[in-house]
């Protein structure tokens, strides 16, 4: 539709019709117009796949037999891959389901920065590095808005913390904002064009994020040129006027008094009582309905022929699978334990609870009513058939103490109820307040678990532990307490290890956990995330080699949450104020500058191959002000038995910096698949970005000339070459 026609549309009007146009209507949808044949805006949550369907009013979930869906590998899993490609068909299977169930608006991805380990929402996020962020959330939107369906980038911004997560005021110098926490939205809407964003729950700078002037009206529009719609957060508004005034599209809350919300009933009021300038009132409406049109244009919703969607069909799957096997990380693979052989496997013993439980329908609103959940207990059988005699012992118990989201879906009122509960000093879920009662039964169960799966060590010719975290965790709403695994998981690796040395040891986590209890002792060790429905498969397939594993980190894993530049030089989780006085020092930029030790670093990942990167070479191809290009090349052979892929990362270092820096900053990477034996010439382009930091005195991204290393290594510890660039201007 052209814009001269949305402006009619608009003129046509009634400003009780355009109030119910930007907020919710129903818990997920906005009313439209009949009349004038404007559909309503129909929502979804969310970055695992398209959530199951609640009463438009209530949170009962209604119960449908059509809306199981995909069940997508987390936005963690996703950026282990470090593949563009993936994150490309992840967006488009997410966009076709939405599609398919007549969603307009899919409330993903999540992106916000993993600035500490304890991050209750870190799965939904893609870890610690804006540029990584910026690479995959690209194509993952593009891929999602295929569908003619509008991806909504959340959430903006600085929403780092779980802990009172709907009042915490955060402090942030302006270059870290930039640097760090906008980037990966700057590149959403300037490279992504993405149709939507949502402000975060918590406040910036004594403001909320839902009505932020500077946010919204600076930096998203003016600046960034973004023209889709800028929808809340569920309950994330606060006052009439701001969001009223500074750029607030629609108003999304989790009661169903939407008559009452801020920008329906109370709007019209503080408009017809003279409280704001009628003027400047109507026309900052009108702003928000021509956003809101526009998206509905472009997503055919209001003329010409419109995407249809779908469901998950064979090769939806494939490209699942595929991305949950380019996942999963393989840390640790002393006397080349991994992978087991098949053949010589008579009488397997599987341990750990997580080898047979499925997370698809936890984690809060990015839970999923899964088509089906492969767990890695399924998979091994799966792959091993009947020629293997495998035995369960799950190895500790798991009393499923709940979170805040427990009950979600249950009761009239889940999700709204869980929001109250944030308010409370949210307690961490191991200091959940659990009856002695109930943790003598943990005790006694863990005991009696754990002999019996040291028992059963006893005679079997392997024996793969399954354990890691759980949505009770790996939740919203909640932050960790501490990076200890649960359930006592630390004895029992530790005693499985005395008896079999040889133990695989695989974790299933969305964030990283502390293993130094153990891990000097573990001679394997895999990191799954939540890798969606085809998860447990594709764990199997590693295991036993058909699958050759290349994830990549793509956030540090400390010693503990002690070491964290979060808690070490900023506040996490702080009070009700919260100051990052890490600044731009997040994640390795920290670990790395400062030299302090981590189990394991960002970037790192083993395969069962061996990758040979040499001979980095640069070329400026232009040097001017506004623009760079350099050219880099290097040459990677794959010399072990196997094919495989390695994930060649360029860090780039400014060798006398002119304002304090990171010791080096990630700024290019590639995935590269090699035949056992294969050489190949690489070339990547870095551009002006790549070179720049944030002038707060400018207020812009400049690069200063000078003299750079460029750095080609297999992670952000292990350089394996190194060269130099002049730029002159
Ligand atoms: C979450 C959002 C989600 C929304 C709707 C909020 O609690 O923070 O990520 O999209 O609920 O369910």
């Amino acid at each position: 539709m052209t814009k001269d026609k949305i402006e009619k549309l608009i003129a046509q009007l009634t400003l009780q019709e355009k109030v119910d146009m930007i907020h919710g209507n129903g818990l997920f949808a906005t009313k439209g117009v009949e009349r004038l044949g404007i559909p309503p805006f129909m929502t979804s949550d969310g970055p695992r796949g398209v959530r199951k369907d609640f009463g438009s009013a209530s949170w009962k979930e209604v119960g449908l037999s059509y809306d199981y869906v995909s069940y997508l590998p987390c936005n963690t899993a996703l950026a282990a891959t470090w593949n563009r490609a993936l994150a490309h068909d992840t967006g488009k299977l997410l966009g076709k389901e939405a599609r398919g169930r007549g969603k307009d608006m899919i409330l993903a991805p999540g992106i916000n920065i993993m600035r500490s380990p304890l991050c209750g929402r870190s799965f939904e996020y893609m870890g610690e590095d804006p540029y990584l962020v910026s690479e995959l959330v690209v194509p993952l939107i593009q891929g999602v808005e295929e569908n003619d369906v509008a991806a909504c980038v959340k959430h903006y911004a600085v929403n780092n913390q779980e802990t009172r997560r709907l009042e915490v005021d955060v402090e942030v110098s302006e270059r870290a904002l930039r640097e760090i926490y906008l980037r990966g939205f700057e590149a959403a809407v300037k490279k992504g064009k993405v149709k939507g964003i949502m402000g975060a729950y918590n406040k910036l700078r004594g403001t909320h994020c839902c009505h932020h002037k500077y946010l919204f009206e600076e930096v998203l529009r003016r600046e960034w040129g973004f023209e889709g719609i800028i929808v809340s957060d569920w309950g994330g508004v606060h006052n009439t006027k701001e969001a009223l005034l500074n750029g607030l599209d629609m108003e999304m809350s989790v009661t169903s008094d939407f008559e009452n919300y801020y920008m329906a009933d109370p709007m019209i009021q503080m408009i017809e009582c003279g409280e704001v300038n009628k003027k400047t009132a109507l026309a900052k409406i009108d702003e928000k309905v021509r956003h809101i049109l526009n998206v509905m244009s472009q997503l055919h919703m209001l003329d010409g022929e419109r995407n249809a969607g779908g469901y998950n069909d064979y090769n939806d799957k494939a490209a699942l699978r595929q991305t949950a096997r380019e996942s999963i990380v393989l840390l640790k693979n002393e006397k080349n334990i991994l992978p087991l052989d098949k053949k010589k496997i008579k009488k397997l013993l599987v341990v750990g609870e997580n080898a047979n439980r499925q997370h698809a329908s936890g984690g809060g609103s990015a839970e999923v009513k899964a088509l089906y959940e492969i767990t890695p207990l399924m998979g091994i059988h799966m792959l091993l058939g009947g020629n293997t005699e495998i035995v369960y012992k799950p190895g500790y118990y798991n009393e499923d103490i709940g979170n805040i989201w427990a009950n979600t879906g249950d009761s009239e009122n889940g999700q709204a109820d869980s929001l109250n509960q944030d308010n409370v000093e949210s307690p961490a879920p191991s200091a959940l307040v659990v009856s002695e009662e109930k943790r003598q039964h943990q005790r006694e169960m863990n005991e009696k678990y754990l002999k019996e799966a040291l028992e059963a060590a006893k005679d079997v010719d392997a024996v793969i532990f399954v354990g890691g975290l759980t949505h009770d965790y790996d939740t919203e709403g909640q932050d960790r307490a501490d990076m200890k695994l649960p359930y006592e998981q630390d004895r029992l690796i530790s005693e499985l290890l005395k008896i079999r040395p040889d133990t695989v040891v695989a974790l299933v986590a969305g964030s990283p956990v502390n293993m130094h209890t153990w891990l000097d002792d573990a001679s394997s060790l895999l990191y799954s995330w939540y890798s969606g429905m085809e998860g447990g498969i594709a764990l199997a397939e590693v295991i036993f080699g058909d699958i050759n594993p290349s994830g990549r980190l793509p956030e540090t894993f400390p010693i503990s949450e002690h070491d964290c530049p979060a808690v070490v030089l900023g506040e996490f989780p702080g009070g009700d104020r919260v100051h990052y006085g890490e600044d731009i020092f997040v994640g390795y930029r920290y670990y790395d500058t400062y030299d302090v030790p981590v189990a394991f670093p960002f970037g790192y990942g083993l395969s069962y191959t061996d990758f040979v990167m040499t001979g980095i070479r640069a070329e400026v191809l232009e040097d001017t002000v506004e623009s760079k290009a350099v050219k880099v090349s290097f040459d990677i052979s794959n010399i072990g038995g196997r094919a495989g892929a390695a994930v060649a990362q360029i860090y780039v270092a400014d060798k006398y910096p002119k304002v304090k820096k990171p010791a080096k900053e990630l700024k290019s990477f590639e995935k590269i698949y090699l035949e056992a034996g294969e050489t190949r010439e690489v070339s990547l382009m870095l551009e002006r970005e790549a070179f720049t930091y944030y002038d707060e005195m400018s207020h812009s991204f400049r690069a200063d000339a000078g003299n750079y290393m460029l750095l080609l290594a297999k992670n952000a510890e292990e350089i394996v070459d190194v060269t130099e660039i002049e730029l002159k201007s």
